[in-house]
């Protein structure tokens, strides 16, 4: 006889166990139809623990600067270059529109794009959010292996990343949950970002309730 149904004709006097989910499993549960999207500065890491995360939660992965490249058939430097700043950012407003009405998924998005307030609320109403938070030196450090980020091509890309992480750290800290990326093994950030999901969503993971019912019952 298969294990499965010895265990099942076992008398069980306690009534059937109770299942366990996997924390991945509680995760998507509690997701429903939402996203993970993720914030922060260049260089962050949203790309890299972004893939990564979706594997780990086998959601896809999706990558919203790629789409907007493809959706305008040229290269982010190309769109700053031919059209420009606002242009760039009101395509990126719709394509991140456009992606949290799609399928559940783990979505990294462009470091400017979580300051428009609408990208904002769109975001609050259809996806947990996590900014990742990099200090300046591991961006710069990051930022520096490639030339096609179009705002740091300055002077002084470090004074240049100071400032923009002045003006957005105040904004990004609106994200629903905050991971500190720093130079540890990719799969030790991620494993943060399941615990904060887990607590953030599951129920189950937010332990007894505040309330001290014996004394509140007095
Ligand atoms: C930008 C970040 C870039 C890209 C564009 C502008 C920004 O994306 O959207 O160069 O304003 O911070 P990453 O954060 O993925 O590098």
């Amino acid at each position: 006889m298969p294990l499965g149904n010895m265990n099942n004709a076992m008398p069980d006097a306690a009534g059937p166990a109770p299942t366990t989910l996997s924390k991945e499993a509680e995760i998507l549960a509690a997701l429903g139809k939402r996203l993970i999207v993720l914030v922060g500065m260049m260089g962050a890491g949203k790309s890299t623990i972004g893939r990564r995360l979706a594997a780990r939660l086998n959601l896809p992965f999706v990558d919203a600067d790629t789409e907007i490249e493809a959706a305008a058939g040229m290269t982010i430097p190309e769109i700053f270059e031919l059209h420009g700043e606002p242009h760039f950012r009101d395509g990126e407003a719709r394509v991140i529109a456009r992606l949290l009405d799609a399928e559940p998924a783990v979505l990294a998005t462009g470091g400017g794009s979580f300051m428009r307030e609408e990208t904002r609320r769109r975001i609050a109403e259809k996806a947990v959010s996590i900014w990742l938070k990099a200090d300046p030196d591991i961006i710069m450090r990051r930022v520096r292996r490639r030339a096609d980020r179009p705002l740091l091509q300055t002077a002084d890309p470090a004074a240049t990343v100071s400032r923009l992480l002045s003006e957005r750290e105040p904004v990004y800290q609106r994200a629903d949950l905050t991971i500190a990326s720093r130079d540890i093994p990719h799969d030790k950030i991620v494993e943060e970002c399941i615990e904060a999901l887990k607590a953030r969503l599951s129920p189950a993971a937010a332990g007894p309730p505040a309330i001290d019912t014996l004394s509140a019952a007095r």
